[in-house]
């Protein structure tokens, strides 16, 4: 059996996409802070930034295909600690891009929608990045370095995840704890983006694998929505009150970094792949037959930048 490594596992994307490739892979996963309790996968403690570890594990696992899901994708913190953030999202990222180059190893790249200035968009694989934060500068530098080392590699880009995760709040599931609980929360109704189911996500990840032609792929749902349109479907379709959630504009949020608009994306090439992420509302669907909201207890770790 072919190995995959996953940077990530711990992730709310990396866990999914460790999890799922159990069938067909065998299945050696990093963590960083939390081990994750996936029976059948190979955890390893491990730091991205810890980048000549990252390069060794590479060439011990011998794997057929990397697929990196870890980021330091706190938008905030990457103002403040840029230089992490550039250390974790574009200079491990080109590293170890270039080992799996060596050993003849496929790497796919999770990126952002983030890279976009959120001027316009629907946003096409064509269309030039100008990121607005250092957060998204990072990504695209990382973005960079990976096809750098060959261009048959991969990068897939998400617009905003939600799932149900037991490590970290998303916020989807952030979104939806508040309203059981009854806790109003303010959710910003002029940012837009592509909500993208995570578990669809891993999957289409996986075929992207399969895919030939090397570089940038759009890997999102079809819908774009502000965030407070998205929290209020969320709500309504686990039979909650809308009113927990109130609609306020970005600025009212006071934000470290900038934030693009309307950063949503068209998948239009993925699908002639055969690939696509659900629809929300089959996403949102799905997560309901998955699991009863009553069945999650908010984790502790919350990821910064969930929220608004
Ligand atoms: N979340 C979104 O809405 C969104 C939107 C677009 C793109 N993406 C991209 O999709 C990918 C997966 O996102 P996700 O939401 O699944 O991520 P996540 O749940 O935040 O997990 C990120 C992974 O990176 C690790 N990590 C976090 N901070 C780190 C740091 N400072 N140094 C090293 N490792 C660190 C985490 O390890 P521990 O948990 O063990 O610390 C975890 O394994 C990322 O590349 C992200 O940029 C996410």
């Amino acid at each position: 059996m072919e190995t995959l490594l996953v940077f990530g596992g711990s992730g709310l994307l990396g866990g999914k996409v460790a999890a799922l490739a159990r069938e067909s892979f065998q299945v050696v996963a990093t963590y960083t802070r939390t081990k994750p309790r996936h029976p059948g996968i190979n955890f390893v403690e491990l730091p991205k930034e810890n980048v000549e570890e990252g390069m060794v594990l590479v060439r011990k696992t011998k794997p057929s295909a990397v697929i990196d899901a870890e980021a330091m994708d706190d938008v905030d913190r990457c103002e403040e600690e840029r230089d992490l953030a550039w250390q974790v999202n574009a200079g491990s990222t080109g590293s170890l891009a270039r080992v799996a180059t060596d050993i003849g190893a496929r790497y796919l790249f999770v990126s952002t929608d983030f890279v976009f200035d959120g001027t316009k968009g629907g946003y096409r694989e064509q269309d030039v990045p100008r990121p607005v934060n250092h957060f998204g500068e990072t990504k695209l530098a990382g973005e960079h370095a990976v096809l750098a080392a060959t261009a048959d590699h991969l990068v897939a880009r998400p617009g905003l995840l939600y799932g149900w995760d037991d490590t970290y709040l998303n916020f989807a599931t952030w979104v939806l704890s508040s309203a059981r609980d009854g806790t109003p929360i303010d959710v910003a109704t002029d940012w837009i983006a592509s909500p993208t189911f995570a578990d669809s996500l891993a999957a289409g990840v996986l075929e992207l694998l399969k895919v030939r032609d090397g570089g940038v792929y759009h890997l999102a749902g079809a819908d774009g929505m502000s965030r407070y349109d998205f929290a209020v479907r969320l709500v309504k379709a686990f039979g909650l009150d809308p009113e927990t959630v109130r609609p306020v504009r970005a600025a009212e949020l006071h934000l470290k970094a900038p934030r693009p608009a309307n950063a949503s994306l068209s998948s239009a090439k993925a699908k002639r792949h055969r690939i696509a992420v659900l629809p929300v509302d089959e996403g949102i669907a799905a997560m309901k037959e998955q699991r009863s909201l009553d069945s999650f207890v908010p984790p502790a770790g919350f990821k910064s930048g969930v929220s608004g």
